[in-house]
Order: structure tokens, then sequence, then C-alpha cells
């Protein structure tokens, strides 16, 4: 009231009760209340493999990222292990001469995701082999599924991905990463894997995979982008849904997925904290291909600082309750974390 002598109500509560600034003061105290930690085993390395010996070729839309052929793929694992990164996950380049509407190519024992597999487990055994599971290396079409009279057919996949998973566990890999977004796979996969024998092999689903268009330098990366005849939003997820991640990964772990997967990242963090609210399972996120780029680009042009970006956006996952992250930085970033 206007004149009134009454006391005014404090705004904020009395000094020095509510001085937040004193856990920030210094680098002890920060350490001390920290409440997310990053460190290399966090990390899953995407690396890209090539046809041809001794190579190793840039990626233009992802720089400092190469395709590897396999003679150099051991070397690849043997510098992720010594850095401390546990596992690294394999893609194929493909030209269109691999790429035919059968997709045979894709459980071909002699593949060169299932000859990468081998080479690893041979220069490397301990660190942890994962894969993709989807037929768009293998495609005509550069789609996920097998296309019929214009559609992506669900169930004939499915079939042709158990066949893609058998042989890539029979070459020894750790973790099968199916990317394909079909209905059933994982439980078909799994069925089959326990029918061979394979019972130790784990499952990361990329459970809520979105129809993303962050994935561009990644379809450039594999021979994808000129192969790829229209969209994948009848398999992979609408950007607007948040539910239906929750009903495809409580899917995709009733059918046997060990671990499960949001993608892209960045843009979908509230779905992580979902995910690992609602589960408490392994969640992962994999910081994908136009995410990095982005990122590069502008520390490139001097915008960001690339470094302080990076780690900033890996801390980030593991905030939004990620257990790790699948990302093309991981040898950089644990370079950083080792000290
Ligand atoms: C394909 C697959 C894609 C990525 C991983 N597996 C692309 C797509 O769905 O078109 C994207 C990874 C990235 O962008 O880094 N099955």
């Amino acid at each position: 009231m206007k004149g009134s002598t009454a006391m005014k109500t404090p705004l904020v509560a009395p000094f020095p009760a509510a001085r937040l600034r004193r856990t920030r003061a210094t680098p002890a105290l920060r350490a001390l209340v920290r409440q997310t930690h990053l460190a290399p085993s966090d990390l899953i390395w995407p690396v890209f493999l090539t046809e041809g010996t001794d190579l190793e070729v840039p990626v233009p839309s992802m720089p400092g990222v190469v395709r590897r052929s396999v003679d150099r793929i051991g070397a690849a694992a043997r510098e992720a292990q010594g850095l401390g990164i546990p596992a690294i996950c394999l893609f194929p380049y493909t030209g269109p001469d691999a790429r035919t509407a059968d997709c045979a190519m894709a459980w071909d024992p002699d593949n060169l995701t299932n000859r990468a597999i081998r080479e690893i487990k041979s220069a490397c055994p301990d660190i942890a082999v994962m894969t993709d599971i989807a037929l768009d290396p293998y495609n005509a079409s550069g789609h996920d599924g097998f296309v019929v009279d214009g559609e992506i057919v669900n169930d004939e996949t499915v079939e042709a991905l158990v066949r893609m998973a058998l042989a890539q566990a029979e070459a020894g890999a750790d973790i099968l990463g199916p990317s394909d977004m079909m209905d059933g796979r994982i439980g078909a996969i799994r069925a089959a894997l326990e029918g061979a024998g394979h019972r130790n092999v784990t499952i990361l689903s990329y459970a809520a995979k979105y129809a993303s268009a962050f994935y561009g330098p990644f379809r450039d990366a594999v021979g994808a982008s000129a192969a790829l005849t229209g969209d994948k939003k009848t398999y992979q997820m609408d950007p607007a849904n948040r539910d239906e991640a929750l009903r495809l990964v409580a899917r995709d772990l009733s059918e046997g997925a060990d671990m499960v997967m949001v993608k892209p990242g960045m843009p979908y963090l509230d779905i992580c904290r979902d995910v690992k609210d609602a589960f408490g399972v392994p969640t992962f996120a994999y910081q994908v291909s136009g995410e990095y780029a982005m990122l590069r680009a502008a520390a490139a042009n001097g915008w960001l600082d690339g470094p302080k970006v990076m780690m900033e956006s890996l801390m980030a996952f593991k905030r939004a309750g990620c257990d790790g992250v699948l990302t093309y930085f991981a040898p950089e970033a644990a370079r950083i974390l080792n000290g």
C-alpha cells in the first residue's frame, strides 16, 4: 500500500541461507557436487568399412571420419581399446554393384561387415563388436526392408534380417543392432539366436528410431544417398511422437532386447529421459552423423569451440539418463577424458 511503513516481504530467502554459488566457487567443490560423469567406457565408436586394401577414405560431409578397408580395422579396434572405449560399431559402404533387390549380400558370411568382425576378433579379441542389422547397405532401393509394389514389406524383411543376424553372430559379433524398425524383428532374431546356440549374443535394439533428416551425412558415408527412393516414414518414427517411443521400447524388451537405443540423440534427449525413467534398462543414444557434422562445421568456421561443445554434448546424454553414447567423436573425446 502506498506510503505504508510495513516491512516489505523479501524477494529471496535471507542471506546467507541460499547462496547456491557456494558449491560452484572452486574446482574442488564443483567436483564434489558433480552429479554426472563421463568416461571412455560410456562410448561406442561407429566406424565405416570399405572394400579394398590399405585404405582410409575421408567422408566429405563428416570431416575427421574415414571409411577403412578391412585390413585397417584391427588397428582402429586396438586404438579404441587403448583409449578405454569398450565397443566399436561397424557400417559397410556399398557401391551400386553390391545392391540388389533380393539383398542377398546382407547375409553373405564373407560380406564386408562379417570379414571385419572376424578381423577385429583376431586382432583385438576383447573389444565388443557391434553391428547394424537392416537391409539398406545391400538394397537397390536404399531402404531398410524389401520393397514390393512400392511398399516396404514387414514380415518378408524380418526373415531376411534373421539371416543377416545369424551370419553376424556366426562371424563373432557381440552386440547386434537392429536399426530397421520392422515389427517383430527382435523376437524373431532372439529366437533364431537361441536356436543356433548363440545364447550370449546381445541385442541393442534401435527401439525409438525417428525418421530424421539428421542421417544425411551417414547416407553419404555408406553410399545410400543416391540409392534411396522416397523416405523412411512408413517404418521410422514421426519426430512429433513421444508415447510411441515408450511402446516401442516396451515391445522390444518383451521380445528379448538387452539394451535399447534412442536415435537421433541431441534433439531427442527428452525421449532418453522418458525411456530411462520408465524402464531402468541399459539405454543408449546415437549422436548421429548430422549432429556430428553440425558441430564440426560450426567449429571449423570458428563459431563454436569444437572440443568444448563435443564434451558438453556428450555429458548431456549422461545427464538425460543414457548409460552410453554412440558417437563419431569417441576417440577424440576419450583422448580428452584420458587427459
Ligand atoms: C540404417 C542406419 C542409419 C543410421 C544407422 N543405421 C540411417 C538410416 O536409417 O537411414 C544413421 C546413423 C547416422 O546418421 O549417424 N539402417
